[in-house]
């Protein structure tokens, strides 16, 4: 049975005060019955704030993006090996935001995976089609071709470190969600290709579902078969509906 994860991406959101809030308050509702993991993705400025606020606490603490590059000259981008002394443990890599607000494509996408990995991150990669690509019947060849770079890049073993996350667009930010229904077949789709190259690591992996995923709405989604968590927008910006996800993962899962 794979264990839930539920993680809160920031975005880029906050101020030290707020912060500090909502770990504060997150921290005051841990179960410490729950099954269910918690990840915080802070913007980068804030890393070392909440990574000290975490110290001895069971929430694990990633960014939100990183370089390809372990070092060098290339202003403003922070490397995997940075992130990995500061705390991180995770990393995203490919949120739809990064692919399509920065044209980040699937062979930069790869190279960040091996990066992260290099540097003892568990890199967290974001799949998902846009509206147009769902109403054109793409959705599969699109996500298949996002999980197959990496797959090619890095091979099948890297999985067996790394957590996967279905993120449709047009569920993004703008409380479409995806039924239920809906994101389990992709997920279904995404767990086959995988085991169409090691079953056992397909059956171990983690694939999280995020688009617009709230306290009413998480139960249902996170009760699917393929469904082993969340990756938490806007919700995660409150630790009242953050919480109140990560009860609904420990009940369902
Ligand atoms: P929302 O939950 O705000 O839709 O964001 C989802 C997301 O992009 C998480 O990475």
């Amino acid at each position: 049975m794979r264990t839930p994860l539920i993680a809160g991406n920031w975005k880029m959101y906050g101020s030290r005060e707020r912060v500090g809030q909502l770990i504060a308050d997150i921290r005051a509702q841990l179960d410490p019955n729950g099954r269910a993991e918690l990840l915080v993705l802070p913007p980068f400025p804030y890393l070392g704030l909440v990574g000290s606020q975490l110290d001895g606490v069971p929430v694990d603490l990633g960014a939100q993006d990183v370089s390809a590059y372990s070092e060098g000259a290339y202003t403003g981008e922070v490397s995997a090996g940075m992130l990995a002394d500061c705390g991180c443990s995770h990393v995203l890599v490919g949120h739809s935001e990064r692919r399509t607000l920065h044209g980040e494509s699937d062979e930069l996408v790869a190279a960040k995976f091996i990066a992260a990995q290099a540097a003892g991150l568990k890199p967290v990669l974001c799949v998902g089609e846009t509206l147009e690509e769902r109403d054109q019947g793409q959705t599969e060849e699109v996500v298949q071709r996002q999980v197959g770079r990496v797959l090619q890049e890095a091979g099948i073993g890297a999985f067996s470190d790394a957590v996967l996350a279905y993120e449709p667009v047009w569920a993004i930010g703008t409380g479409r969600t995806a039924s239920p229904v809906q994101a389990q077949a992709v997920h279904a789709v995404i767990r086959a290709q995988l085991a169409a190259e090691d079953a056992t690591i397909a059956g171990q992996v983690r694939i999280l579902y995020g688009g617009s995923v709230k306290p009413d709405n998480a139960a249902e989604i996170l009760a699917r078969e393929d469904i082993d968590g969340g990756l938490i927008g806007g919700a995660s910006l409150q630790a009242e509906s953050f919480m109140a996800i990560y009860r609904a993962a420990n009940q369902v899962c």
